[in-house]
């Protein structure tokens, strides 16, 4: 059993996840599917898919206009939101201590946060790829034990670019996040990979020790892309 989240980022509409979630309708498989949509398509579950959202406030409520809280996104419909995803880190400057306080706030509502790290290629180039995912783990995971989270390792090279790190490249990288989780206090979180999924590549991804399923960007907007993933394992 695999979790095979996409993340619609700032594409779509209501009509095409009425398409999508249509098509989902015979598509027998135990893994846990998850479309991870803009706020305005947020929706209760249907045919085996759960939705959630792309971030959160990290506030309960008040003067934060144009913010929406965990709550909120709960009471919409959303079981899961992304925190700390790559685009966030890099165009609304989040830092991990921020993603951290955004978990935080998705626990506290009963959603399941899926906190996002990776290594950007600078730091790739310059030897620091473990140690920036390690820390990311460690400063971007509440300190709180309760509440169930899901790990995404997406390097962020790699995202929308058509590139993959190598199958031993994220079998270290999960396997330093699973240690990390571990010494933690939550070891068996789920650890998912992003990064250029598709359907010729999720198979093989996902055969990876310690990858407990995939977050797909671009290759989750449209069935035909879509379905093939989620049954490409079981
Ligand atoms: P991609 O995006 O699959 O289009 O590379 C992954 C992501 O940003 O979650």
């Amino acid at each position: 059993m695999k979790i095979i989240a996409g993340n619609w980022k700032m594409n779509g509409s209501r009509a095409a996840l009425e398409t999508m979630i249509n098509s989902l309708r015979d598509v027998n498989t135990p893994n846990t599917v998850i479309l991870c949509v803009p706020y305005t398509m947020l929706r209760t579950g249907a045919n085996g898919v759960q939705t959630g959202a792309q971030d959160v406030s990290p506030h309960v409520a008040g003067a934060y206009t144009g913010d929406i809280s965990a709550q909120m996104l709960a009471d919409a419909g959303a079981k899961y939101v992304i925190v700390g995803h790559s685009e966030r880190r890099a165009y609304h400057n989040e830092t991990n201590a921020v993603v951290r306080s955004k978990a935080q706030a998705a626990i506290n509502a009963g959603l399941v946060p899926i906190i996002c790290v990776g290594e950007t290629m600078d730091e790739k180039q310059a030897g620091k790829a473990m140690a920036v995912i390690e820390s990311g783990v460690r400063e971007s995971v509440p300190s709180d034990e309760n509440g169930k989270i899901i790990i995404a390792y997406e390097p962020r090279w790699a995202i929308g670019a058509g590139l993959t790190p190598t199958s031993s490249e994220i079998a270290q990288a999960h396997a330093l996040i699973a240690r990390t989780l571990k010494s933690m206090g939550r070891g068996g979180t789920p650890i998912l990979y992003g990064a250029s999924v598709k359907a010729g590549n999720a198979a093989a991804i996902m055969s990876i020790p310690n990858v407990d399923g995939v977050l797909v960007g671009g290759a989750s907007l449209k069935p035909d892309d879509f379905i093939p993933i989620i049954t490409s394992v079981k």
